[in-house]
């Protein structure tokens, strides 16, 4: 029986479930892999709050230093999250020859390189099922399942936050604000809820998406992010009779040379897999080479879904000790270097746009005029009251058209007369 001393430094909601999982599968690990997983020293904060039955033998401290500075200990699991100082425990994890398990998505995507680098150079193990998608095994199929296959895009719906939020908005008609108090209540969002709305935690995940995809680091700031929350229950609506679902996709795709990466609302049709994706479920759907479609969704937040996804991560740590790292990429690392990002200037989609105009004779024509200056090609127009003199919605679904000609196009509309409120443009995307 091999005794695997664990560090656990982060008690929060998902460390809370770690140590259940571990508890209740201890004596089968025991069993069928000869190895005791032990946690012997949490380190948190506001340890004192945390205390929970079952942790006799486990030393519990405010300080992180007790679990850095073990030599018993192998493996350190950090879950505090953010960066700060989650970047440097990691650092400091590694070069003291223990093996780092993380779910902070954050770090991995802006320190990867710098992480892999040092577990190469200490031949340690960086692990981080957890990053994205929580439990569902997205790292693990991309860079074991799919080894055999190139990646021609990645499309995720991968913040289970904003997939409750539109989810429940459109199915109970509640407002933005009480679906996300629910999806804070379930433990679903992070502790600054802003970073999911915002679509920052999703650009997290996408970064690292493109690196075991692409074979290529981007920066969050490299790529157009748009959260949710100025989407309404009005658009959802008139979406949806247009037969098309609103939901937060992540997309990284190759295009030639370049690869058009980005997040944001966006409306895919009623009856592609995505769509089909509701409540705080994560989904992520890959175009791959000679494999074709893959589609794999699961729970994608919440305290058991992540912990599931540290434990597997910890399970394959001792005994995959062939694997250092799940790094490398589907597309050789070669020729992701030689990509450049594509501007979302210069980024074609379809566009839902919803106008609200006064009702009168020439509106149309006036608005059209200017599509047509900007070279927006129209596929059909609704108008979804008659409310002569007064305002109404127009709804109109383009043919392909580039981002900043759409842009241009509405800043100008905008200024019109005969419209009364700022636009509303939605990405749409064919799949
Ligand atoms: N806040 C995240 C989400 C949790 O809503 O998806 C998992 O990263």
């Amino acid at each position: 029986m091999e005794r695997i001393n664990i560090g656990l430094i982060g008690y929060g909601v998902i460390g809370q479930g770690v140590v259940k999982i571990l508890k209740s599968r201890r004596k089968f690990y025991k069993d069928k892999y000869q190895k005791d997983f032990f946690i012997k020293t949490i380190a948190d904060r506001s340890i004192v709050k945390k205390l929970s039955p079952g942790l006799d033998n486990t030393f519990l401290t405010p300080d992180y230093h007790a679990v850095l500075n073990d030599k018993d200990i192998h493996i350190v699991i950090e879950l505090i999250g953010g960066m700060n100082p989650a970047k440097d425990i990691a650092l400091s994890v590694l070069r003291s020859g223990k093996h780092l398990i993380t779910a902070n998505k954050e770090l991995i995507a802006n320190c990867g390189q710098e992480l892999f680098k040092e577990a190469n150079a200490a031949g340690r193990s960086v692990y981080f099922e957890s990053a994205v998608g929580a439990g569902i095994p997205i790292i693990r199929t991309i860079t074991e399942g799919l080894a055999g296959n190139k990646f021609n895009g990645v499309y995720g719906i991968i913040n289970g936050t904003c997939n409750y939020i539109l989810t429940e908005m459109s199915r109970r008609q509640l407002t933005f604000q009480q679906a996300l108090k629910e999806a804070q209540e379930k433990g679903y969002a992070e502790s600054n809820p802003t970073l999911d709305i915002n679509g920052m935690d999703a650009a997290h995940k996408l970064v690292i998406l493109v690196f075991l995809t692409q074979g290529k680091f981007v920066g969050v700031r490299d790529f157009y992010t748009e959260g949710i929350n100025h989407i309404s229950h009005e658009d959802i609506e008139f979406a949806g009779n247009l037969n098309l679902t609103i939901r937060l996709l992540a997309i990284a795709k190759r295009v030639g040379n370049e690869l058009d990466v980005r997040v944001h609302p966006t409306l895919i049709p009623k009856e592609h897999a995505l769509a089909t994706v509701n409540g705080v479920d994560n989904a992520i759907f890959l175009d791959t080479d000679p494999l074709g479609d893959i589609f794999i969704e699961g729970q994608g937040a919440g305290q058991m879904t992540a912990a599931s996804g540290v434990v597997s991560d910890l399970v394959n740590v001792v005994l995959r000790k062939d694997m250092a790292i799940p790094v490398w990429a589907g597309n050789p690392i070669e020729e992701g270097e030689g990509l450049t990002i594509r501007k979302i200037d210069e980024v074609e989609t379809r566009f839902y746009i919803r106008f609200m105009v006064i009702d009168k004779p020439g509106v149309l024509a006036i608005i059209t005029g200017v599509l047509g200056q900007h070279h927006i090609s129209i596929a059909s127009v609704t108008q979804k009251q008659e409310n002569k003199g007064l305002t109404v919605p127009v709804v109109m679904l383009t043919h392909g058209a580039k981002e900043h000609l759409v842009r241009e196009a509405l800043e100008q509309i905008n200024h019109l007369a005969v419209v009364r409120s700022k636009p509303v443009a939605i990405r749409m995307e064919k799949l």
